[in-house]
C-alpha cells in the first residue's frame, strides 16, 4: 500500500445521524482534506444487493468496490432508510468488510496530491482503518435528536416517511452496529467525545476546529 508522508489524518466514529458527516465535510473543506463517508461504500453494496439479489455474491461485490470512485458516493439514491438498514446488515460480514477496508485505507493514506490529508467517518475508523490518525473523535447525540435530524433529511426524498419509523430504524441500527462481533462501533480511549445534542452545526464545527488547530499549529 502506498502511504503519503506528512499528511494530516482525521478519524471519526459515530452512531447513525449524530452529525458526524456534516462536521467531517466542514472540517475537510476548511483544512483541505479528502473527505470519505465510509458508510457509503457499504451503502453502495446494499443498493446493489437490493437491485440484483440473485447476482449478489462476494465476487460481484469485489467488482463493484474495485470500480468505486469517491464521487460515486454522492449518489442520492444511497441516502434512503432502506439502504441504511441493509448496509448495516451486510456490514456485519467479515468478507464484505475486508473488501470495503481496502477502498477506505487507500484513500485515508494516499489521498490525491491536491489534498493535505484525509478525514474519514464511520464506525471502526479510529481503531481499525486509521488507528494512527493524528486526531480521533467520537461524535454522538441522544437517539431522539438523531432521529429528528434524520427524519428531516429523509422527508425531502420520501414524503411518506414518519418520525417513529425513523426512530425505530435508528435504534435497530445502533443495536446492530454496537453489538456485532466484527468491528463494532465503540469509542476508543484516545478519541475525543463530542456530544452534539445541544450544539448547532456552527458550534460543533468551532469546537472541533479549536481542537484541531491546537494539534496542528502547536
Ligand atoms: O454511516 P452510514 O449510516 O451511511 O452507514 C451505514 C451502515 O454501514 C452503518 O449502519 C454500519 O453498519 C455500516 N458501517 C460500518 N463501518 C463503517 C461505516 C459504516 O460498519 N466504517
Amino acid at each position: 500500500m502506498i502511504k503519503r508522508k506528512n499528511i494530516i489524518k482525521i478519524a471519526i466514529d459515530s452512531p447513525a445521524a449524530a452529525g458526524a458527516g456534516t462536521l467531517a465535510k466542514a472540517i475537510s473543506k476548511h483544512y483541505n482534506l479528502l473527505y470519505v463517508d465510509t458508510g457509503k461504500a457499504y451503502r453502495v453494496l446494499a443498493l446493489n444487493k437490493i437491485k440484483y439479489p440473485k447476482k449478489f455474491n462476494l465476487s460481484f461485490a469485489r467488482k463493484i468496490i474495485a470500480k468505486l470512485k469517491i464521487k460515486d458516493l454522492d449518489d442520492k439514491e444511497l441516502l434512503s432508510n432502506k439502504i441504511g438498514t441493509e448496509a448495516s446488515i451486510i456490514a456485519k460480514k467479515k468478507s464484505i468488510r475486508s473488501l470495503v477496508h481496502k477502498f477506505q485505507i487507500n484513500f485515508a493514506y494516499n489521498p490525491p496530491k491536491k489534498y493535505k490529508g484525509s478525514c474519514l467517518d464511520g464506525r471502526d475508523i479510529t481503531y481499525n482503518i486509521v488507528p494512527d490518525a493524528d486526531l480521533k473523535f467520537y461524535i454522538t447525540a441522544n437517539v431522539k435528536t438523531r432521529a429528528k435530524r434524520r427524519f428531516k433529511e429523509l422527508k425531502v426524498f420520501n414524503k411518506k416517511i414518519t418520525y417513529s419509523e425513523v426512530l425505530k430504524s435508528i435504534k435497530n441500527r445502533d443495536k446492530r452496529d454496537l453489538n456485532r462481533k466484527i468491528a463494532p462501533l465503540k469509542k476508543t480511549k484516545d478519541s475525543l467525545l463530542i456530544n452534539t445534542t445541544n450544539l448547532n452545526k456552527r458550534a460543533c464545527f468551532l469546537k472541533i476546529k479549536k481542537i484541531i488547530d491546537r494539534k496542528i499549529y502547536n
